[in-house]
């Protein structure tokens, strides 16, 4: 294995690119990306072969922003006969068995771009008599099995597929690391969904729990009309929602919400302290994180779910030192603090970050 493959959306190649090289050589493990504008993925290549393994063992997918799935890739097939497409994948699948062990779980994935879309339905279709193909012989378990690595099978034509893996302790969570959720028929907005997918894929089950205990508090800054509100509402909390804009009227009915037409900026907790704030307002990315700052290390809020949205250029550069100067600040308090920034599948120009407190003093 020599390379790593990074899953991305269509137009962040180089921001992927980046970052994998940043991390790649935090860990002292040296290489070049590969990629072509607009693709949807990335290959960082290691300049030693046995870095490929180490690199997949040290860089979880959940620590990095613009990945939405890593791969350790093992060999590449091309001119695949498209009346037996099976037969080299699975001898393939076999010789990496061999070292690695039986495999839990099969994904055959596609780009998410135009030209990768056109492989969707064979992608689908495919899986089927391969991963009938890969049990026979047990290359994969007969059941699903999360504790076990991941197969990846990445067609990138109708003739031409990467096959690699991901390992069991950072789990693939989903097929082309795209997190379909249907959305709410009653919530106010589309933005109803990136709050979602931070919560589902970001936040733990412990976490979860901690930050949406029953009867908790909320304030949402830049609230309208009340997607992001919507959701902690579903989930138990009682919001402000600050905002010059109309909020949704079904929102105001609940009872859980009281709406502020304020700026978030110099806004506070009407009872002096949350548990939680969002913040959704389109401003620079280092004011936002200033403000957010401000809110944990003052606590007024114990936890902070946020977007920044992104410029033109040098997105990773502004996303790096946005989080660093947040970050700085929080390791001069007492408390542990769990920070995560990803680029969701739901976000447009923009990515996401979650900070939950450790232990509340
Ligand atoms: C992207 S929208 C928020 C969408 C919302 N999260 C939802 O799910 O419906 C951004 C909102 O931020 C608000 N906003 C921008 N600057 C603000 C400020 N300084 N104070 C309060 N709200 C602000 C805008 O009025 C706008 O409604």
């Amino acid at each position: 294995m020599s390379s790593l493959l990074a899953y991305c959306r269509t137009g962040y190649e180089a921001d992927t690119a980046k970052e994998l090289a940043q991390r790649a050589g935090e860990l002292n493990l040296y290489g070049y990306p590969q990629f072509n504008a607009g693709q949807g993925y990335v290959h960082y290549h290691l300049y030693n072969s046995a870095d490929g393994k180490r690199l997949a063992q040290q860089l979880p997918l959940s620590s990095t922003v613009f990945p939405r799935q890593l791969v350790a890739v093992c060999e590449t097939l091309d001119e695949l006969d498209k009346a037996d497409r099976i037969t080299p994948i699975v001898d393939a699948v076999a010789s990496l068995v061999k070292v690695s062990g039986p495999f839990g779980r099969l994904l055959v994935e596609h780009a998410d771009t135009d030209a990768g879309r056109e492989l969707a339905k064979f992608c689908r279709k495919f899986s089927v008599p391969l991963r009938q193909a890969l049990r026979k012989p047990g290359l994969i378990s007969q059941k699903e099995n999360l504790h076990q690595a991941c197969l990846h099978v990445f067609f990138t034509g109708f003739d031409q597929c990467q096959l690699g893996y991901s390992l069991a302790q950072f789990p693939a969570a989903f097929e082309n690391g795209i997190c379909r959720l249907k959305f709410p028929p009653a919530a106010p907005s589309r933005s109803t969904l990136k709050l979602e997918e931070a919560i589902v894929t970001m936040l733990d089950v412990s976490q979860r729990e901690r930050v949406f205990r029953s009867g908790g508090r909320a304030v949402d800054l830049g609230a309208c009309p009340g997607g992001w509100t919507y959701q902690l509402v579903q989930r138990g909390l009682f919001v402000e929602a600050i905002d010059n804009g109309l909020i949704d009227e079904a929102l105001m009915a609940t009872g859980q919400v009281q709406h502020f037409a304020a700026d978030g900026f110099t806004y506070k907790p009407q009872m002096g302290r949350v548990d939680l704030l969002v913040c959704d307002m389109i401003e620079q990315p280092d004011r936002v994180a200033k403000l957010m700052g401000d809110w944990l290390v003052n606590h007024w809020a114990d936890h902070a779910i946020f977007n920044l949205k992104l410029p033109m250029k040098k997105r990773y550069e502004c996303v790096e030192s946005a989080i660093s100067q947040l970050e700085k600040r929080l390791q001069k308090l007492k408390t542990t603090f769990t920070l995560r920034v990803r680029h969701l599948y739901h976000n447009r120009d923009e990515v996401t970050v979650s900070v939950i407190r450790g232990e509340i003093e």
